[in-house]
């Protein structure tokens, strides 16, 4: 057994190594890549695993997500809604997304069906939905309908025997009573996939429903939604709905294919909801939670910072939901006052009311049904309370030049910590006035600039505010990350790793693009997507490798003979100035142990382009097995990728091998990323 003394003083000495490995300041660096070339050029390197000792205590939480509404994440996205601008209002002056469907007579093309569709906003559904879709049919027949169809996110995917269903609500003007027809069909409207009818409609608005059921043996394709009528008459429509099956079967749920990669990670915690999307390019386009509750005829929808409206079918509840279908704990980021175009309220009266509504959001998470926002949740469908550990007050205050934060996270600080005293606050960037439970480190850098920077943390205080890395990814490749930026961000995740005793959590970001024309505002993502189908990039399975493949102990490496390559630093923003050379390693790596089972999980980042062997010896452990699993992800070339059309191309590959030991020698490939997992008693 490990005392904690002992404990503490390898990790000084473990540091102290590593401080000794510092190569890549820009100060030292030409000095250290010399003396390294002078004496690793030759040697094969060499990893010392000692099992006797502790060097930190993994975080059971390193690994999560982060999540926000940009590249079209949820609308178009996970939140599994197929029509796009259900409730008119992405666009004040015309119906988008939105078309009449006239069908003319095949041999008279000024005969068969007519009819038009306008924005109407003296019809609204209630004070919420103001702006209603009407639709005024004046010739058709049997032969020759008229109606509205919806273009969905990019298509509407038609997917065999699939069970979709539509909901809306309607009002007829007098005489007109039905019946209404919903396709799901073709986009030229030659092929129908699925039907369904609606009957009775009155000059009153009411909700209508209906399951359209596609075909079997319908192909994978993209088509369109449409509600016609045969018969003449006016209709007004708002909130016009239709949701494929979805996770858990949850009625306004989430898409199965991209939960599923989600599960696959298996993320620790969630945070959200955002990242620029919480604060809003102004105070009153910031996320405003309350407007994201109850029935989705209460959502207004709001314009998001990306350039798109948000539908806040994603409300404050379904966060929390995902959260609940995907066993993470949420990590709830509060509106702090600043929002991106440099509005942001001063510390004192006037942020009171955000202060409260802070307070109200975390009941509203956190509270039983005795409580008013509890009790809101549990009319909501939730009764059950949320578990919260952590909150974070505000994104990225450090953009805020007028110097406010300080002031405003000590205002909310204060107010939470009163209430919830056992809440870990997160600030956003540095503050003085108070003490922060944990600090928020944001990254978006190159492959070099990750591998230059992977012992960013070993150095930092062990008494100190914790780290959250609530922002990271190596930004190589579009729309997702190709193999170079897997490595750079396995480099960056075996240091996260091995100061996991202070990093307590971990998010990459962004988590999701949608990879159609015109969807992307952010290149080098995690998670690619179109309508019909999702895939994982390199950097995703890299993500998923480290996490499922790891102990609850950090275990120290003596490491010699580490080989070295010359790196051109990119010139600093707004220069073209090259800053000198540098010589990064080629090899990174980290080791922890489950200590219930025994197995070392040792991982292994070869940069190079070429094979690297590697002498490794375990100490301290009695009974090292030699037959282990070896999970490797790599591919031919750094730029390799993953797509829509070669989703796997680059996935780890897990095989069983021998030859392993207390000591061993193995080749790990060009361009990889490796877990070994050895057998330890
Ligand atoms: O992840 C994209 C953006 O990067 C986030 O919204 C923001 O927090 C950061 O600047």
């Amino acid at each position: 057994m490990m005392t904690e003394r002992l404990t503490k003083l390898f990790r000084t000495a473990l540091l102290a190594l590593w401080a000794a490995f510092s190569l890549f300041s820009a100060a030292n660096a030409q000095k250290v890549a010399d003396s390294q070339n002078a004496t690793t050029t030759a040697a094969v390197p060499h990893l010392e695993i000692d099992g006797s000792q502790i060097a930190a205590h993994v975080s059971p939480t390193l690994y999560g997500l982060m999540t926000e509404e940009i590249n079209y994440s949820y609308d178009g996205g996970l939140y599994g809604e197929l029509v796009r601008n259900r409730i008119f209002k992405d666009d004040a002056s015309a119906p988008v997304h939105w078309s009449v469907v006239q069908n003319k007579d095949d041999k008279d093309k000024d005969k068969g069906a007519a009819g038009a569709i306008a924005l109407d906003q003296a019809q609204p559904l209630n004070d919420v939905l103001t702006t209603s879709l009407r639709l005024d049919v004046t010739t058709a027949s049997d032969a020759h309908r008229v109606g509205v169809a919806n273009d969905g996110y990019w298509g509407i995917p038609v997917r065999a025997g699939g069970k979709y269903r539509a909901s809306f609500y309607a009002r007829a003007a007098s005489g007109f009573t039905g019946p209404l027809t919903l396709t799901i069909e073709s986009n030229d409207g030659a092929t129908t996939y699925a039907r369904a009818e609606i009957q009775h409609l009155t000059d009153k608005w009411q909700p209508y429903t209906a399951s359209l059921t596609i075909k079997k043996g319908a192909p994978l394709v993209t088509g369109r939604f449409v509600i016609s009528s045969k018969r003449p008459g006016r209709v007004w429509f708002n909130l016009v709905s239709l949701f494929p099956p979805t996770w858990h079967d949850r009625p306004n749920g989430n898409r199965v294919d991209i939960m599923k990669l989600l599960a696959d990670m298996k993320p620790a915690f969630l945070r959200f909801p955002g990242g620029n999307y919480l604060e809003g390019d102004t105070i009153p386009t910031r996320f405003d939670w309350k407007k994201t509750l109850h029935e989705l005829a209460q959502r207004p929808g709001h314009q998001g910072p990306w350039s798109y409206r948000s539908s806040d079918g994603m409300g404050l509840l379904e966060f929390l939901e995902w959260c609940e279908d995907l066993g993470m704990q949420p990590v709830l980021a509060v509106y702090a006052g600043y929002s991106l175009k440099k509005d942001f309220i001063a510390p004192g009266p006037n942020l009171q009311p955000f202060v409260q509504d802070a307070l109200d959001e975390i009941e509203y998470v956190t509270g039983d049904a005795s409580t008013t926002w509890g009790a809101q949740r549990a009319r909501d469908g939730h009764p059950a309370p949320f578990k919260l550990t952590y909150v974070e007050i505000g994104n990225e205050d450090e953009f805020d030049r007028s110097g406010s934060y300080d002031g405003r996270y000590a205002q909310f600080y204060d107010a939470i910590k009163a209430r919830y005293s056992s809440l870990q606050l997160i600030a956003t960037t540095k503050v003085t006035s108070r003490t922060p439970d944990v600090i928020d480190d944001h990254y978006y850098r190159n492959a070099g600039q990750m591998e230059g920077d992977a012992h960013h943390y070993d150095n930092q205080s062990r008494t100190g505010t914790k780290i959250f890395v609530g922002e990271w990814a190596t930004r190589e490749g579009s729309p997702t990350t190709n193999l170079n930026a897997a490595l750079g961000d396995a480099a960056w995740m075996t240091g996260m790793e091995r100061n996991s005793d202070v990093i307590v959590m971990s998010c990459y970001a962004p988590l999701f693009v949608n990879v159609n024309p015109g969807a992307m505002q952010w290149h080098s993502d995690l998670i690619g997507y179109d309508t019909l189908t999702s895939y994982g990039s390199p950097s995703y399975y890299a993500q998923q490798m480290f996490n499922t493949y790891l102990g609850d102990v950090v275990l120290p490496i003596h490491a010699e003979s580490i080989p070295t390559k010359e790196w051109q630093p990119p010139a600093r923003r707004g220069t073209e100035v090259l800053p000198p050379k540098q010589q990064l390693p080629t090899l990174f790596f980290n080791a922890t142990r489950d200590s219930k089972k025994g197995t070392v999980y040792l991982k292994v980042v070869n940069t190079a382009d070429a094979a690297q062997p590697v002498q490794i010896k375990l100490t301290g452990l009695a009974g090292v097995g030699a037959e282990g699993q070896s999970i490797v992800l790599t591919s031919a070339n750094p730029t390799d990728t993953n797509s829509i059309t070669e989703p796997t191309k680059i996935v780890p590959v897990r095989t069983t091998v021998t030859g392993l030991g207390a000591s061993f020698t193995r080749s790990f490939p060009a361009y990889s990323i490796t877990v070994l997992q050895l057998q330890t008693q």
